[in-house]
């Protein structure tokens, strides 16, 4: 079976833009494919952070992955932190990278303007650990959204370079774009972020996530409730794409353009519908968080699986660097 890699940061809250742009394509790769999910801890450092809260965070993130069916019968899922040989590896990779190439990467641009009292090595490096995360497995697909497909490229590009240097030993990854709409926040402007203030968590109670539904924007064409809409510059047309079943898509769809349906009837098919999604995995997350050591021994194991993969890919590489001692004759 081929090999799958992704990350994900324990970067706060996990929202419903995650789930429906990562997670949930996650799950249905696991039958297809032997697939390795990881919680991206030492990515999540290359920017400002509260220490105190890191350990919950993580811990957070991976009992979201495990409630909505990432199980350990079905994939591994571990922590970053946890196998040693993912910065290990990023070091060599550090040697073969040109920092031009590092430099025109756009996150690594945006986020420099965001923390400009922080702009670290880092963050300037970022990309070449996530290389270092996906060849340490010799993955060969990458699920990942659009904002990542650079990073898969450039990625490539550190295979390639290694390869020619020292010889076949990594495979050039692709990336598996999710057919998922980009859910926007509820501000209907910019993509769905903690910092922003405009998620919807995955893990809001029913009540919360009808509150943030009934006060987001909508599309700018309806300000009456007879003005007729355009659907496709509505973010919660897009969340229902993501989340309605398609008689209600065209419900929708076709009340919001004559006008036949107002903004909160639509918004309330909407929330009811992700509520039904979101419910099971509430539960689920609440049923592992009373099983006190349960997560803990997930990624325990989890950890173990993927280090035993790591290591010997680890042992290859520095036996073709030529650092690794061979028996004295
Ligand atoms: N940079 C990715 C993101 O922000 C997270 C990530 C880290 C990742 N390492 C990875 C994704 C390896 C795919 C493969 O979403």
């Amino acid at each position: 079976m081929e090999r799958i890699f992704s990350g994900i940061q324990p970067s706060g809250e996990i929202h419903i833009g995650n789930y429906v742009g990562a997670i949930r394509n996650w799950v249905r790769l696991v039958d297809q494919y032997e697939c390795i999910y990881c919680v991206v801890d030492y990515h999540a450092i290359t920017v400002e952070y509260e220490v105190a809260l890191m350990q919950r965070r993580i811990l957070e993130t991976a009992t979201i992955l495990l409630a909505c069916g990432l199980t350990p019968e079905k994939c591994i899922v571990f922590v970053q932190s946890h196998v040693p040989e993912h910065t290990e590896l990023a070091w060599i990779f550090n040697c073969v990278t040109p920092i031009g190439e590092l430099e025109r990467m756009t996150q690594f641009k945006e986020k420099a303007k965001q923390h400009r009292q922080n702009i670290n090595m880092g963050l300037l490096d970022y990309p070449v650990l996530q290389a270092a995360d996906i060849l340490i497995y010799k993955a060969g697909y990458v699920p990942v959204g659009e904002d990542q497909v650079q990073h898969v490229e450039l990625c490539r590009d550190i295979a390639r370079k290694f390869n020619a240097r020292f010889g076949l030993t990594f495979p050039e990854p692709q990336v598996l774009l999710s057919a998922a709409p980009r859910i926007l926040g509820t501000d209907g402007q910019a993509k769905m972020s903690k910092s922003m203030n405009n998620t919807i968590g995955l893990l809001d109670p029913p009540s919360v996530i009808w509150e943030k539904l009934r006060t987001a924007v909508t599309c700018p064409h309806r300000e009456k409730r007879y003005d007729p809409g355009h659907p496709e510059h509505c973010n919660i047309y897009t969340m229902h794409t993501a989340f309605s079943k398609p008689d209600q898509l065209e419900y929708v769809e076709k009340g919001c353009r004559t006008a036949a349906i107002g903004c909160i009837e639509c918004k309330e098919i909407l929330s009811k519908n992700m509520i039904e999604e979101l419910i099971p995995i509430q539960d689920r997350v609440k049923a592992i968080n009373e099983k006190s050591h349960y997560i803990h021994e997930v990624l325990t194991s989890g950890a173990d699986r993927a280090r035993a993969i790591a290591q010997k890919v680890m042992e290859e590489v520095r036996t073709k660097i030529g650092v690794k001692f061979r028996p004295q004759e």
